[in-house]
């Protein structure tokens, strides 16, 4: 049984100088080949279903899916909800066995996110679970607009929400298909100058390899989240599966194919996250 929590994970992060990847899954092929991938460089992998995975599968198959994977993993293994928008979508995580749920209330005014996130905080801790919060909104490629994160209202956040995690916005994007740009480091270093627990990077993608690597070893940011890389290795995989035999319609001979790449790319993100 390798079922832990977020905290779980993420203070030994902290304390030890490496990052855990929050790795964002749609569906049983690409969580499995997740985990398979953190037990062969043997280390902890925190399973995230966000709202497309969760439009897909209902919340209480999920859960099922994760701790069946967790308790048989040879590392530690989280199940995390990744942007729960309300109180009712975490309430419904934890009560389908997730050991952590992310609260999103970023678009929110300041002290309405942190009135929120303190109270999904409590319920969270109350079972036992921990809780992810974010301050500074974080925009999508080509969409809404990033609102940085300010290192003052980060320290009240932190303060009065009581947060395990807080995911910040520093130059990161979600769902950016190139690593052009890269992370502000003197706002995440003003921000580190205000707060004391671990820091969350979403739009893992999107960052330099050798950022993230370097931030991993050298900085509080203890969670980095990577989607679209790891969709764009499946997407690529499940095509080629397809286009090798045209007669095939078994899905289940088409989906196999796709493990050995999916492993093979998820491996990559994990090692980049490793202690000096
Ligand atoms: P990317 O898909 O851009 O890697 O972002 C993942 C993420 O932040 C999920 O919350």
């Amino acid at each position: 049984m390798t079922l832990v929590t977020l905290a779980q994970v993420l203070q030994p992060a902290l304390k030890q100088g490496h990052a855990v990847a929050g790795l964002v899954t749609l569906g049983w092929e690409d969580m499995r080949a997740y985990v398979a991938a953190a037990e062969a460089e043997s280390v902890p992998v925190i399973l995230q279903a966000g709202p497309s995975c969760r439009e897909h599968t209902p919340l209480p198959v999920l859960g099922k899916m994760f701790r069946h994977l967790a308790e048989n993993a040879s590392v530690p293994v989280v199940a995390h909800l990744d942007h729960g928008y309300t109180a009712e979508e975490c309430r419904i995580a934890i009560d389908s066995g997730f050991t952590s749920v992310m609260f999103d209330g970023s678009r929110k005014s300041l002290s309405e996110n942190i009135a929120e996130t303190a109270a999904i905080v409590e319920m969270a801790h109350a079972a036992g679970v921990s809780c992810e919060g974010e301050i500074g909104f974080v925009g999508y490629s080509g969409g809404e607009k990033s609102a940085g994160t300010d290192p003052a209202e980060a320290a009240q956040f932190e303060r009065e929400t009581n947060v395990d995690a807080m995911a910040i916005s520093v130059g990161n994007v979600h769902l950016q298909q190139d690593k052009q740009g890269g992370l502000d480091e003197a706002r995440i270093r003003a921000i580190e100058a205000t707060t004391q627990g671990p820091l969350v990077i979403h739009g893992g993608s999107g960052v330099p390899l050798s950022q993230r690597s370097a931030l991993a070893r050298g900085s509080r940011i203890c969670k980095f989240n990577v989607g679209t890389e790891l969709r764009m290795a499946f997407g690529q995989a499940l095509r080629d599966a397809v286009n090798n035999d045209p007669e095939r319609f078994d899905r289940v001979q088409i989906l196999k194919e796709t493990h050995d790449p999916v492993v093979a790319a998820a491996r990559r993100v994990l090692q980049g996250f490793k202690g000096a």
